[in-house]
């Protein structure tokens, strides 16, 4: 079977790929430096798919690490590289930590395998595109100056890869710009595990409806949106893990070559008030929300053309939003009987 080394491979998508991965064939091999996961995640897809994986602790900024997991794996064919630092509002507090983890990891991946042809997935983001200028936003739409520094690693991340490419690199590579992932595995035995107080959305949701969160605090109703509040394109993991086998898929095909990049959305958007409905109703909890105020860094609306992705990648989402909560709620009642 063909060794996937999947960086970042306990975190939430990591996790999810890693189930999609086996699924399709493949014989995953997890290096992780569980600074934002936990080593019982491997428990968790021993359940799923029957066997504990290959996993390395290790930091991929230790250089001298990686030369030696490099020695210890010389068969990997493919690489999906998740490891990164990806909570925007700490990347502003401190970006030489996130410049110096994100890319100098990324760095030492290259280079250690850059002898070999290997199938390398880059974990972008459409966080690149910034506020689009028209939406659906397309591949080919100018990618702004970053937002945030944790934002601006995934565009110099890129850059890099791409100038790598056109060097003529042994390496073929995709890059994926997730819009936002949400939800968990069917088995309620996977999803996101945020540290402290969640930043994202769905699992403050989740949380206030668990009851470890008094209240929601919706950032801002007063965009230029239907309800005024802002709009995204949330995907569910499962659909996004996917999107990582697709990619590999079509490296192997003969026709690939270089370098490409795929939106890995739904290409619909809905906002946080919908988001929040679409809860109520699926779960049929009520729950407990106010209006505050906007939130910095946050742009209005962004949702992905994908028409690329089902045309060239071969991959589009099949789980709706409802999907999305529903599992995503399974989760928390799931990890609030069972703490890791
Ligand atoms: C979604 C919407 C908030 C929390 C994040 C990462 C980004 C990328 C995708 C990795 C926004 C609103 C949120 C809350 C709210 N991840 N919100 N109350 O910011 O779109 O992007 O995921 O690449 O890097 O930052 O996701 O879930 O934080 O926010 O009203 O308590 O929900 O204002 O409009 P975001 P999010």
């Amino acid at each position: 079977m063909a060794k996937i080394l999947v960086t970042g491979g306990l975190g939430f998508i990591g996790s999810h790929t890693v189930v999609e991965l086996v699924n399709a064939g493949y014989d995953p091999v997890i290096v992780d430096d569980l600074s934002n996961s936990n080593a019982k995640i491997l428990n968790q897809l021993a359940k799923i798919i029957g066997y504990k994986p290959a996993f390395y602790q290790l930091n991929l900024c230790n250089e001298q690490g990686v030369k030696e997991l490099a020695k210890n794996e010389p068969n990997i064919t493919g690489i999906i590289h998740f490891a990164a630092f990806k909570a925007v509002g700490e990347s502003v507090q401190f970006p030489l930590k996130y410049y110096r983890n994100n890319l100098y990891s990324l760095l030492n991946v290259l280079n250690v395998y850059d002898s070999k042809p290997v199938n390398f997935v880059f974990s972008s983001s459409c966080t690149v595109y910034g506020q689009p200028d028209s939406l659906p936003v397309t591949e080919d739409a100018p990618v702004k100056s970053a937002e945030s520094p944790y934002g601006n690693t995934k565009q110099i991340a890129e850059e890099m890869l791409k100038d790598m490419s056109a060097a003529g690199s042994n390496y073929k590579i995709i890059a994926l710009r997730y819009f936002n992932p949400v939800g968990a595995h069917e088995t309620a035995l996977i999803g996101e595990l945020p540290i402290g107080v969640p930043q994202n959305l769905v699992p403050f949701i989740t949380q206030t409806a668990i009851g470890k969160r008094q209240k929601i605090t919706v950032f801002g109703n007063d965009y230029n949106t239907p309800d005024g509040s802002c709009i995204r394109d949330y995907i569910h993991v499962v659909d996004l893990a996917k999107a990582h086998v697709a990619a590999l898929k079509l490296m192997e095909t003969k026709g690939f070559t270089g370098y490409d990049v795929f939106n890995i959305g739904t290409g619909k958007g809905s906002s946080v008030l919908e988001v929040i409905k679409a809860f109520e109703q699926t779960t049929g909890i009520k729950l407990a929300y106010t209006i505050g105020p906007r939130r910095d860094g946050d742009i209005e609306k962004v949702w992905g053309d994908v028409t690329k992705s089902k045309n060239v990648l071969k991959w589009k989402t099949e789980l709706d939003l409802d999907t999305m909560m529903q599992s995503a709620w399974e989760w928390e009642k799931y990890i609030a009987q069972n703490p890791l």
